[in-house]
């Protein structure tokens, strides 16, 4: 579904990604990790046009997708996160997602019809979904850590991705914000069919429910494979496990 070739990007000499080559498989839970500066948040915005690569392919499902806007990008079904939040804090939580929902489809031919009446029911029904109903009037700065990043996987499901791109999803959470949002995100992968590609820091979360990891290291693919390979490649154990 996705796939990775060769992808390089330097700053100002510095190589932050130097040539790494992946595939996620339709429906595959895959996780990327490695240390702080691995490169991790710079693969993502490879894949989603935030970044220019230097060289190297995106694939979507064949398709070559290299270079191309991230809004186009997004369209052509790759959803994201990132790894700061990235939602409007002074709009209410389903204002966000309407919006995001109107971003997407567009007014269609009600042209003249207020913003506001647009998608209502699609927004109350993905934010029942994820579990965000009892807070849809609540202004978005102003929810809890967890629930903004909640928000914004919202906001990533109203582009209607095939391919979901979470840069740490639980980060800033407590051990039990990040449970249940690693359940959620499974349970929404299973009902949408999503193909999901996460970074993450928390190796519980990672060797509970990715199927496929890949492990970076200074911009260069160390290892990758099922999360039983990872663990007991010595390699990986060397710089990366070893740490935690
Ligand atoms: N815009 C930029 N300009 C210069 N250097 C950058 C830029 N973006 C990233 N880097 C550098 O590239 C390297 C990789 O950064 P990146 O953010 O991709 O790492 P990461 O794996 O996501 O780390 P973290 O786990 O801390 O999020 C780092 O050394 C970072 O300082
Ligand atoms: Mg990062």
């Amino acid at each position: 579904m996705l796939e990775v070739r060769d992808l390089r990007k330097a700053f100002a000499g510095f190589v932050a990604v130097g040539g790494v080559s992946l595939t996620v498989e339709t429906r595959q839970i895959a996780a990327v990790i490695g240390p702080n500066g691995a490169g991790k948040s710079t693969l993502f915005n490879l894949i989603t046009g935030h970044i220019m690569p230097d060289g190297g392919r995106v694939l979507l499902d064949g398709r070559d997708i290299t270079g191309a806007a991230p809004h186009r990008i997004c369209r052509m079904g790759i959803g994201r996160s990132f790894q700061r939040t990235n939602i409007f804090a002074r709009l209410s939580v389903f204002e966000n997602v309407q919006a995001a929902f109107l971003a997407h489809r567009g007014r269609g031919a009600n042209f003249w019809a207020r913003s506001e009446d647009f998608y209502r029911d699609e927004t109350a029904g993905l934010l029942a979904s994820i579990g965000l109903d009892a807070h849809a009037d609540a202004i978005a700065g102003t929810l809890s850590y967890g629930n903004q990043k909640q928000l914004e996987l919202g906001i990533a499901l109203a582009s209607d991705p095939e391919v979901l791109l979470l840069d740490e999803p639980t980060a800033g959470m407590s051990a039990t914000e990040t449970r249940e949002t690693m359940q959620l995100l499974r349970r929404i992968a299973g009902e949408r069919g999503l193909t999901l590609l996460f970074t993450e820091h928390d190796m519980e979360v990672v060797f509970t429910i990715a199927a496929k990891i890949a492990v970076l290291h200074q911009g260069h693919l160390l290892a990758e494979g099922t999360p039983a390979e990872m663990r007991s490649d010595p390699e990986v154990r060397r710089v990366y496990l070893g740490e935690h």
